[in-house]
């Protein structure tokens, strides 16, 4: 059977460095408590006005195009996963698409928070599996800052997060053994509201009915109210101590169902890149699987939590530092948001 391979990779995060300590100029946090809890030193955000999800997925997608081989001309398919897209709709891959000039190619926009890009990489490895496409670009990025809180309400949320892009261009491999050799991905809705975002959303007229300044009208409705808007309802929310308990069991669990399908045992492993959630969630997770700490790259402590960027930032990173070299084994694994998570290993 066809498989696909990584034929080029690149990252890009935005030059705007802000350090735990930067943070504590606008919340009651420290230094220590970040690091002790997340592992996490600093992280970069965006120009406020003249960086996008977009922009930056772009930054990232020119360097893995480039690193390919091929022009922006030759990608014939966009997948494109963020939690935080430029506008509620239409989704960023169309707006990629128009200003790499790329030809009238389809874009499909992933909406699975940090599980995105695994999940990404997932579809597109199909559509190259069955002859479909040649050349899919898939981008993971994120601009968080522009809807974080950085109030002391919300700093169990917004010092773990941050912005950056990450892409690569998946193409068919002809050499025996190559390639992403399976992904598996996983979901349970039961506990959705854990991590995530209400407003704007469609079922917002269950939630506000009643509320203040909510229309009395047969049809139609609001996303929200102004006071909600307020008293920041269009924040993130996150019950930290319950996305810890279930990602320390569902990563590996993902992990060990990638091995087994392929026979493979945790010692094959060259390296693990694990979405950037929680050092001590990666932390754990090797420990879990015997793995040296050579076998494992994080960088969470430079970057934070960058959702669906962090896998490919992280990868690239590993990449680039000669972390992964030919017929290495890489496991890539994620946990997040719906909840979902995934995993996907690649013989390089
Ligand atoms: N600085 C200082 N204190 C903080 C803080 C911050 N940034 N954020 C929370 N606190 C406080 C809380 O207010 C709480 O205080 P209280 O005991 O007086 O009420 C205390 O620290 C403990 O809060 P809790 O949320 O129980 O902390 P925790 O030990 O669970 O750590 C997380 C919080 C968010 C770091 C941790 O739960 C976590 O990493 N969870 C997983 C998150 C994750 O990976 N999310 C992304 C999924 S992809």
């Amino acid at each position: 059977m066809q498989r696909s391979k990584i034929a080029g990779i690149g990252y890009y995060v935005p030059k705007n460095v802000y350090t735990n300590t930067d943070l504590s100029r606008f919340m009651e946090t420290s230094d220590e408590w970040i690091q002790e809890r997340t592992g996490i030193k600093e992280r970069r955000f965006a120009d406020r006005l003249g960086e996008t999800t977009t922009t930056m997925g772009i930054e990232a997608a020119k360097i893995a195009i480039e690193r390919a081989g091929i022009t922006a001309q030759d990608v014939d398919f966009i997948i494109f996963a963020t939690l935080s897209p430029d506008y509620y709709f239409p989704g960023c891959g169309v707006l990629l698409q128009r200003e790499m000039k790329m030809k009238e190619i389809g874009a499909l926009d992933i909406r699975n928070q940090c599980s995105g890009f695994v999940y990404a990489l997932s579809v597109a490895d199909q559509f190259i599996k069955t002859g479909m496409y040649k050349n899919i670009l898939v981008v993971g990025s994120e601009k968080h800052s522009f809807a974080m809180d950085f109030e002391t309400r919300s700093r169990n949320v917004s010092v773990i997060f941050g912005d950056g892009a990450g892409a690569v261009v998946l193409q068919p491999t002809q050499k025996e053994g190559q390639g992403i050799l399976s992904t598996h991905l996983h979901s349970d809705g039961a506990d959705a509201e854990l991590l995530a975002m209400f407003y704007p959303g469609s079922n917002a007229n269950k939630w506000l009915k009643d509320k203040p300044g909510y229309p009395d009208q047969e049809l139609g409705g609001l996303f929200m109210t102004a006071e909600q808007l307020e008293g920041g309802a269009a924040l993130p929310y996150m019950d930290g101590p319950a996305v810890f308990k279930k990602a320390v069991v569902k990563f590996p669990e993902v992990i060990n169902e990638a091995l087994k399908a392929n026979n493979l045992t945790a010692a094959d492993i060259d390296l693990l890149v694990p979405h950037q959630a929680n050092l001590r969630i990666s932390q754990y997770v090797q420990q879990l699987l015997g793995l040296p700490d050579e076998k494992v790259f994080n960088n969470i402590q430079k970057y934070g939590n960058t959702t669906a960027a962090s896998v490919p930032i992280a990868l690239c990173e590993a990449w680039e530092s000669g972390k992964v070299k030919e017929g290495d084994l890489v496991c890539l694994a994620a946990f997040g948001s719906g909840f979902t998570w995934a995993s996907a290993l690649i013989r390089w």
